[in-house]
């Protein structure tokens, strides 16, 4: 496509998007008296403003039956987070009985370890990237430490190659091949959070499969931005959180997926809670546990409602809308983004650096070389929220559901200024 750095061009295109009509359903925050341009979907996606009644929904309700809520609720509370499940398979392309939400994500990354890394004296090592999130970094290694076993030992760090931003498929490859039968398990951001590299997840979990490693993903930042197929990729487990590209608030609950194979045994260790047991017996307080036939098995506590109720409504968004039209207009949007930093750059003169590759969902993270915090905090003090990663990247992030091309646009503008006003 041709683009042009005009604000005619990116109202035209905002006028033939299908899904500009969706920025009206999200609540924007305001800076200098006027909407903020907002590219932070890729940390805290922004509100919906249909969410507010699908948490007075259970306020009221709690208010008037109390108890009785659990059961005699409009939407009973007892088996609230079950309306999740088909949504967010389709989401994750998973089957409804793979997927359930519970928890935050680290605390489900450590459960579905207990699960899936049980290593013997062989097979014992777990490969990741290097500079995963910090989060990961350190529930690997506790994990790793809590089997007795010696991070430095046991931990594989794929890195990228000297003076290069990403990872290549090819040395991920020989990195699980050379470990081999060593490997008890992968477990990879399948976007990274820094510079936004979208992992071949289909061909890595092939490979670790043949090598007879488990295959679990975090999917903090690829749930609700790219396309997944998890269920027909064969991962055999994975976890998201759900503030970031699915809107549903700051630290809130998180998802799970479990392959189906995994369903129904009982030779695998888990952590179990009543949740988790079978729901036709769950209140007859029995003392076995029977696993709920499905991903749900691995619940432990009952669900915080409250907290489920503003990804209930979210998920109610992406029903309307569907992922495959949400990452067509992702893809234009993110591609109109870089066009217009290219053509900044080349007007200013300026020394940014896109580290994002092609392999990508909506975010591209851009190397400010030279420029640095002062860019960062001239933008946010003119009504443009980015964010910042140490030691010198902004990550910028149009999320399809609210961001226009006339922001990017916009953006592009202040940029300029912001470089002219620091030569
Ligand atoms: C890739 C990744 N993993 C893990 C986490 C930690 O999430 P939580 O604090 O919900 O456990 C984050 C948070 O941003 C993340 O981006």
């Amino acid at each position: 496509m041709l683009f042009e750095n005009t604000l005619a061009f990116a109202q035209k295109m905002d006028k033939e998007d299908e899904l500009a009509v969706y920025r009206k359903a999200f609540h924007f925050p305001v800076i200098n008296g006027e909407e903020a341009l907002y590219f932070t979907g890729n940390s805290l996606g922004l509100q919906p403003k249909r969410t507010q009644e699908y948490v007075d929904e259970i306020m009221n309700d709690w208010a008037s039956l109390a108890v009785e809520g659990h059961f005699k609720a409009e939407k009973p509370w007892w088996d609230y987070h079950e309306r999740l499940a088909a949504p967010l398979s389709k989401i994750v392309g998973a089957k409804p009985s793979e997927v359930t939400v519970m928890n935050t994500l680290t605390v489900n990354l450590h459960l579905l370890m207990v699960s899936f890394y049980r290593p013997s004296e062989k097979r014992f090592k777990i490969l990741c990237e290097e500079k995963a999130f910090p989060s990961d970094q350190y529930m690997i290694r506790s994990q790793v430490r809590f089997h007795g076993y010696d991070p430095d030992d046991a931990i594989i760090e794929v890195k990228k190659r000297p003076g290069e931003n990403f990872w290549r498929t090819e040395d991920i490859i020989k990195e699980i091949e050379t470990a081999g039968d060593e490997l008890a398990l992968v477990l990879m951001g399948g976007v990274n959070y820094y510079n936004g590299q979208v992992l071949e997840m289909e061909n890595i979990t092939s490979v670790a499969k043949r090598c007879g490693a488990i295959v679990g993903w975090d999917l903090a930042h690829a749930a609700g931005n790219v396309e997944l197929n998890l269920h027909d990729w064969d991962v055999d487990f994975a976890a998201w959180c759900s503030y970031k590209y699915m809107n549903s608030g700051p630290g809130n609950v998180s998802g799970i997926y479990v392959h189906e194979r995994y369903h129904n045994r009982t030779d695998i260790p888990r952590f179990e809670g009543w949740w988790g047991t079978r729901k036709d017996v769950r209140f007859m307080m029995e003392p076995e546990f029977e696993p709920m036939p499905n991903a749900e098995a691995w619940q432990i506590s009952n669900a915080p409602v409250i907290s489920v109720a503003p990804y209930l409504s979210s998920l109610t968004l992406f029903e309307e809308v569907g992922m495959q039209k949400l990452i067509q207009k992702s893809k234009v949007l993110t591609a109109y983004l870089e066009f217009v930093l290219h053509e900044i750059d080349k007007q200013v003169d300026s020394t940014f650096e896109i580290i994002t590759p092609e392999a990508r969902g909506c975010q591209l993270s851009v190397f400010l070389h030279g420029e640095g915090r002062s860019l960062f905090d001239y933008l946010m003090e003119h009504g443009v929220i980015t964010d910042w990663r140490e030691p010198n990247v902004i990550r910028l992030a149009p999320a399809p559901f609210y961001n226009s091309f006339e922001d990017i646009y916009s953006f592009g503008q202040i940029l300029k200024k912001g470089i002219l006003s620091h030569k």
